[in-house]
């Protein structure tokens, strides 16, 4: 599974508070990454956040149905463009046109309450 990793030295960016994600939903922010400016899926469990980008990888469209708002069930994401159904935990696609490839991951981590992209080539 490819990780998705930060412009070198960048500083820790700041992607919402965690409280603007439902327990158990999902959004979609805007981040800066290595090329630019790309849409992240955000997924929430509890104090936990799993970020993806939102580039499906069967024809490279967004996922949500509309900006922020995303299918989800039984712990699966689903693709609103042709139904590609991805494991929340791991972005693997398990149905669907593009079955057996991943979502892009994008490491996130929790502080303080605010949902932030780990700095490039920490674990
Ligand atoms: S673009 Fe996502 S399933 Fe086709």
């Amino acid at each position: 599974m490819d990780t998705v990793s930060l412009v070198e030295s960048s500083p820790l960016q700041v992607l919402c508070p965690l409280e603007h994600i439902p327990d158990g939903g999902a959004t979609a922010v805007v981040a800066m990454l290595v090329d630019g400016e790309e849409s992240v899926i955000l997924l929430r469990q509890g104090e936990h956040v799993s970020g993806y980008l939102n580039i499906c990888p069967h024809a490279g469209n967004r996922l949500d149905y509309a900006p922020g708002k995303f299918l989800l069930k039984n712990d699966t994401l689903i693709c609103a463009v042709h139904g590609a159904v991805f494991q929340q935990a791991d972005g693997l696609c398990t149905g669907g046109p593009c079955c057996g490839q991943h979502l892009r991951s994008v490491s996130i981590r929790v502080i303080a309450d605010a949902v932030c992209l780990e700095p490039a080539g920490q674990p």
